[in-house]
């Protein structure tokens, strides 16, 4: 499974990416939002480091208007995806934007139906978003393996792209049902390295190491 930040920060990716784990980028308003600095050169940095595919969303609600930013963004560097809303707007736009020759992410889906819709236009990767779905006491994983089954029923080449993943088990379960890319925050990243038997373990090693060293000087 491939596995992205969803970040708009520059330090998140300068941090992570060096260790060889990471493929890619996702970021949407509400992160470059955060951001000091325009987002076209964010995004154009982001690019620079990374050398994977970097979502970048559209801000616009009709499909013209969505097909134009689309155009704009995807010309920031080659590995942009443009990102569109779901909807019947924002489909139109991903039609119009694969037959150009742009990669297209369907975001803000919440329902395998929604999956579906977007993979019968060609979208390149959908984004369920599963923390979202939890947040309302419903259950984001299951709609996972929905969408899995679905787009392996009928061999769609859209990527499932699991958004709004907010803790380990989110990545592990994601993985086990064979989504093909999961996006989450550098803290739960981080998150990812750490169990106790591993620190506890070092730890054990380096003082048995350094007693050994100890005695034979
Ligand atoms: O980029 C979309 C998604 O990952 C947002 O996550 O935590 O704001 O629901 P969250």
């Amino acid at each position: 499974m491939k596995l992205f930040i969803d970040t708009g920060s520059l330090k998140d990716i300068e941090k992570l990416v060096p260790i060889g784990i990471i493929d890619g980028i996702t970021t949407n308003p509400s992160l470059l939002a955060k951001e000091e600095e325009d987002h076209r050169q964010i995004l154009k940095r982001i690019c620079d480091l990374v050398r994977g595919p970097v979502s970048a969303e559209v801000v616009a609600t009709d499909a013209e208007g969505m097909v134009r930013e689309g155009r704009d963004l995807a010309a920031i560097d080659e590995h942009i995806v443009v990102k569109v809303p779901f909807g019947p707007e924002g489909l139109k736009a991903c039609g119009r934007l694969r037959a150009d020759g742009h990669r297209v992410n369907v975001t803000l889906v919440f329902s395998a139906a929604q999956a579906l819709l977007a993979a019968k236009v060609g979208a390149s990767y959908v984004s369920p978003f599963v923390g979202r779905v939890d947040d309302i006491a419903s259950d984001g994983m299951r709609l996972i393996e929905e969408i899995v089954e679905i787009f392996d029923n009928y061999d769609f080449a859209t990527e499932v792209l699991v958004a709004s993943a907010r803790s380990p088990m989110h990545v592990v379960q994601a993985a086990r049902m064979g989504a093909d890319i999961c996006t989450c925050p550098a803290t739960v990243i981080e998150a990812l390295f750490k169990h106790p038997l591993t620190d506890i373990g070092l730890e054990r090693f380096l003082k048995d190491w350094e007693k050994a060293q100890a005695v034979k000087a």
